[in-house]
């Protein structure tokens, strides 16, 4: 019995002195270090509301032991923006499911990292430009998907309709045709199946529908090698391989109409341009390496221009059947400013509610609560008086500041006046597309989308609730971002 009590007492006392002092010497508190789950448990479900919780217990800036990982959390616009425009906090974290899309790598634009990302993000950021991203050529493009949705959901006019399923295929198609030349018919199977399989990738369907077990697989990655068929690892890794032979397929027939003297029409071409200049060995663009980093780059951009700016449309709209007084006084805009004809981009400065309206959109659902977590290449000894070891995962938690009183007031109320207020400058604030080294290198096109997109419809069209249906729950689902709920709404014509 004595025995039992001894060992119990040791084992408490073993597991209380892991708890609060197994940490690096200089770190952030937080909440306590368990064996194996580290601080996991305590940031519960939903785990963007549980980094507030713990950002309201232990101050602006924490540490959190993610499995074995350390992890720093932000919540302070201030320390995020300090972290952030430091190259030092430039890195992507080696988790397994960033590494396994890439052969083992951190590749691509979104989880790069070092000289091959800056060399992959210069690139892009040119090519954008190259393109027209942000301007008139992307805006025509934009225009013309805008019009192509409109005369679809004329056929669904009277009915409740699945707002969720409004904009996928015409965001998808306003991108592809900038990246690979072309657009997808609405119905055109191959489409179909790149948009569940990436959906799959990004939602993490195929991991499981709690928003818990894919945060615990991704920082306990000896889990996924001992169960990979119960913990779902390879459902998931097989969305990701499925996707490929079709990017490939794109990649070829651009080779071919290339070499037949295809001219520089889009991002693949420009991308294989740069393969066949590159001659340094060691860069990113050399020969078969190039190759697979264009694969790559495609994936990221179906992922990154895709799921984003659709999801923050279909928040969009559920916001303006709620709020009938807002949708009101955007038609007014549109009536005063545009009338009947088309609208374009040139009509964007002249329309301060709409932009105020998509501000605020942006901000209450902020999809990205945690950004894309970020990590430290190296040890950092002086971030606001903390010590932070090499490979730290860095959470920008812009949930927070988007829902901080002391910035916002009434954050909780949705109310797009506020970036119209007079002598507020409310979006130095709102940094739903990041800010500093890694900040979203799509966001004047996604900003031109999210206005177009706005306006178009309801140029045309009112989105009214369901009548006698509860009312559309507006609580995020939490996946890689964080999404609405499958919601309806009835299309009506403007009189
Ligand atoms: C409303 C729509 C969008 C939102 C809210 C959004 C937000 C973000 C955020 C929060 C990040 C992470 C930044 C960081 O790590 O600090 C990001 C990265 C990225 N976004 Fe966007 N984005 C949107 C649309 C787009 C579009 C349309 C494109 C492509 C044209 C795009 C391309 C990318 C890329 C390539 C990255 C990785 C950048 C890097 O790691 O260097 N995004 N985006």
């Amino acid at each position: 019995m004595i025995v039992a009590v001894v060992i119990l007492f040791l084992f408490l006392g073993a597991l209380w002195y892991f708890a609060f002092h197994c940490r690096p010497a200089n770190f952030p508190s937080g909440p306590p270090r368990l064996p194996i789950v580290g601080g996991l448990l305590s940031l519960g479900n939903p785990p963007h509301l549980g980094l507030r919780r713990l950002a309201q217990k232990y101050g602006p800036i924490y540490g959190i032991y993610c499995g074995n990982y350390p992890g720093v959390v932000l919540s302070d616009l201030k320390l995020i923006k300090d972290a952030f425009k430091d190259d030092r906090f430039s890195a992507r974290p080696p988790l397994r499911p960033f590494l396994e899309r890439s052969w083992g790598h951190r590749k691509g634009l979104i989880f790069g990292s070092g000289e091959e990302w800056l060399e992959q993000r210069k690139f892009a950021i040119k090519a954008f430009k190259e393109l027209g991203m942000g301007s008139g050529r992307a805006g025509a493009v934009i225009e013309g998907e805008v019009q192509e949705l409109v005369s679809r959901l004329r056929g669904e006019v009277g009915h409740p309709t699945a707002v969720n399923h409004f904009f996928h295929i015409a965001i998808v198609n306003a991108l592809w045709h900038l990246v690979a030349g072309f657009r997808y018919e609405y119905d055109d199977p191959k489409l179909q199946a790149l948009i569940s399989l990436t959906g799959d990738v990004v939602r993490f369907r195929s991991l499981d529908s709690s928003s818990f077990w894919p945060n615990v697989l991704f920082f306990m990655p000896w889990l996924t090698r001992l169960f990979p068929e119960v913990s779902r690892w390879n459902r998931f890794l097989a969305s990701f391989r499925a996707i490929f032979p079709t990017l490939q397929e794109y990649i070829t027939q651009h080779k071919e109409q290339r070499t037949a003297g295809g001219a520089d029409r889009d991002l693949i071409d420009l991308y294989l341009q740069q393969i066949e200049k590159t001659k340094d060995e060691k860069s990113s663009f050399f020969g078969t390496n190039g190759e697979r980093g264009l694969l790559i780059v495609l994936l990221d951009l179906f992922v990154a221009g895709g799921e984003t700016a659709s999801s923050n449309l279909t928040w969009g709209f559920l916001f303006l059947a709620c709020f009938p007084e807002h949708q009101a006084r955007i038609q007014d805009e549109i009536d005063r400013v545009i009338g009947d004809r088309l609208p374009t981009l040139v009509d964007k400065p002249r329309m301060p509610f709409v932009e105020a309206f998509i501000n605020e959109v942006l901000r209450m659902v902020t999809i990205g609560a945690m950004s894309i977590f970020h990590s430290t290449s190296e040890q950092i000894n002086d971030f606001h008086g903390y010590t932070l070891p090499k490979d730290t995962i860095v959470f920008g938690n812009f949930w927070q500041v988007h829902h901080d009183p002391n910035i916002w007031g009434d954050p909780q109320n949705f109310k797009p006046e506020r970036f119209l207020e007079p002598g507020t400058n409310m979006h130095e604030n709102l940094r739903v597309f990041s800010t500093g080294k890694r900040i979203c290198p799509g966001e004047a096109f996604a900003r031109d989308e999210l206005f177009m997109f706005t306006v178009g419809l309801l140029q045309v069209f009112k989105f009214e609730l369901v009548p006698g249906a509860p009312k559309p729950c507006l609580d995020p689902v939490q996946a890689a971002t964080l999404r609405s709920h499958e919601s309806q709404v009835i299309i009506r014509l403007r009189q």
